[in-house]
C-alpha cells in the first residue's frame, strides 16, 4: 500500500512534536500504542494505515529544529529519555520536511498567493514520497476570534477576495484550510481555530469531495465532562452549575493568556455543557497561565446539583495532566481514521469522529459512550 502522509500545521509546537516522536518511538517498537485509540481490538479490521506507512511533514512560522523541541519536552518530564535516544536521527529527517507557514505579519501579496505557496508544499511532499494521500491536521496555537464578513458565505465571493493585494479576509487556519481542500487533501483541526468551518471553504470540501473533521480536541476537562454530564441528566439530577478553572503553562498556556486567543477556546469548551445537560446552566470558565506548570494542565472543577427533595449537593474533581502526551496519540488516531475514509470515499463532516473533540462537526452528540459507539459502528462499516 502507498504510504499516507500527515502534513501538520504547527509541525514544531509541543503536540506535533510529541505526536512525531511518538509515531517514530512506535514504529520502532520501543513503546505501546498507550492512549492510541485506533490501537484497540475493535478497530483490528478497519483498514488504517500502519505506523510505518505514514510520512510526516508541516508548516511552522518558528524554525527551532524538531529534535530541539524533542529536547525541551525530554527535559520537561512530557518524552522519556529512552524515546528521545531512540528517535532523535529520525526527528531531524522529519525536521526536512517542515516549511515555513504562512503568517499575514510577515506575507506580502495576495492571500491566494499564500494559498497557492501552502497547497504546493503539500503537493511537492505528496510527490516526493510518492504519497496515495495526505491528512492536513491543523496544531498550530489557537487564533483569536475572526470577524465574520459577507465574503466567507460563498466560494466565488470568497476567491475574489483573497486575489486582492494586502486584504486579509481569512484568518491563517482558514488559509491552511483552503489550501489542503485545493491539493485535495482531507483536513482535521484539532484547535478550535475557524480552519474549514466557513461556508465557503465547506463548499469547496463538497467539490473536491474530500472527508474533514474537527474541532478542538477532547483531551482534559472536556472530556471528564462528557463522561460525568450524562449521570447527571440520566439519573434526572437537576445541575445548577458547573465551574472550571484550567491551570496550565507550555506554548498553548502563554497563547491562551490573551483574552482575544482564549476567547475562541473559551467559546469551544462551553458549546458541549448545555446540550449535554439539555438546559442552560450557569458554567464560569476561565484558563489561568501559570508559566510554572510547564507542560502540564490541571483543570478544576465545581458541580452543583438538586436532588430529590431539592436537596443541595456537590461534586468536584480535579484532572492533572501532561496535555500534549493526551494530544498526541489523537492527532495519529485522526490521521488513521481520516485516511482510510478518504481511502472509502468518505466526503464532507466525519461526525463519527465526534469522539474527539470538544465541538463535533457535523453532529450534536457530545456524550462520550454515545460517540464511541459511533466510531466502532462507522470503522467497521469502511
Ligand atoms: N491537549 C492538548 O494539548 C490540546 C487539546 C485541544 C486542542 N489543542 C490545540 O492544539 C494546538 C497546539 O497546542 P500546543 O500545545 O502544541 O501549542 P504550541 O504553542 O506548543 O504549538 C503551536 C505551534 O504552532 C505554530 N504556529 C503558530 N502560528 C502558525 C501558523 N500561522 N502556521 C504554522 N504554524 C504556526 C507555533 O510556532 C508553534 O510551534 C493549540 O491550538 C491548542 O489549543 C491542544
Amino acid at each position: 500500500m502507498a504510504p499516507t502522509g500527515l502534513w501538520l500545521i504547527g509541525a514544531r509546537g509541543s503536540v506535533a512534536t510529541t505526536a512525531i516522536a511518538g509515531l517514530l518511538a512506535l514504529r520502532s517498537g520501543v513503546v505501546r500504542p498507550v492512549g492510541c485509540v485506533s490501537a484497540q481490538p475493535a478497530f483490528e479490521r478497519a483498514p488504517l494505515p500502519d505506523w510505518d506507512e505514514i510520512r510526516v511533514g508541516g508548516h511552522d512560522v518558528v524554525d527551532t529544529p524538531l529534535e530541539k523541541r524533542a529536547e525541551q519536552l525530554t527535559e520537561s518530564g512530557l518524552i522519556p529519555y529512552r524515546v528521545f535516544d531512540t528517535v532523535r536521527d529520525r526527528l531531524s529527517e522529519v525536521d526536512s520536511e517542515v516549511r515555513p507557514g504562512y503568517h499575514p505579519a510577515t506575507h506580502s501579496g495576495s492571500q491566494a498567493d499564500a494559498a497557492r505557496a501552502v497547497s504546493e508544499d503539500i503537493n511537492a511532499f505528496a510527490r516526493r514520497h510518492g504519497l496515495e494521500r495526505v491528512v492536513v491536521l491543523n496544531v498550530s496555537s489557537t487564533e483569536p476570534v475572526f470577524p465574520s464578513l459577507a465574503e466567507h458565505e460563498g466560494l466565488a465571493a470568497l476567491e475574489a477576495a483573497m486575489a486582492v493585494p494586502g486584504r486579509t479576509v481569512l484568518p491563517p487556519s482558514s488559509v491552511s484550510a483552503y489550501a489542503a481542500l485545493r491539493a485535495g487533501a482531507a483536513y482535521v483541526d484539532f484547535t478550535p481555530s475557524p480552519g474549514i468551518r466557513l461556508p465557503a471553504l465547506e463548499e469547496l470540501a463538497s467539490r473536491q469531495a474530500v472527508p474533514y473533521a474537527g474541532s478542538d480536541g477532547k483531551t482534559g476537562e472536556t472530556l471528564v465532562r462528557s463522561t460525568l454530564a450524562p449521570l447527571f441528566s440520566s439519573r434526572s439530577l437537576a445541575v445548577r452549575s458547573w465551574a472550571g478553572t484550567n491551570l496550565l503553562g507550555g506554548g498553548d498556556g502563554l497563547t491562551l493568556a490573551d483574552a482575544e486567543h482564549a476567547g475562541s477556546k473559551l467559546a469551544s469548551k462551553g458549546r458541549g455543557l448545555s446540550t449535554l445537560l439539555g438546559t442552560e446552566v450557569t458554567a464560569p470558565l476561565h484558563i489561568d497561565n501559570v508559566p510554572d506548570l510547564g507542560e502540564q494542565k490541571i483543570a478544576w472543577d465545581h458541580v452543583s446539583f438538586e436532588g430529590f427533595l431539592g436537596v443541595r449537593m456537590s461534586m468536584q474533581f480535579t484532572w492533572s495532566g501532561y496535555d500534549s502526551s493526551l494530544a498526541a496519540p489523537l492527532v495519529l488516531d485522526l490521521t488513521r481514521f481520516t485516511a482510510a475514509a478518504h481511502a472509502a470515499g468518505r466526503s464532507g463532516p466525519l461526525a463519527p469522529l465526534a469522539f474527539f473533540f470538544k465541538d463535533p462537526m457535523g453532529t450534536d452528540e457530545h456524550r462520550l459512550a454515545q460517540q464511541f459507539d459511533m466510531l466502532t459502528t462507522w470503522a467497521e462499516s469502511l
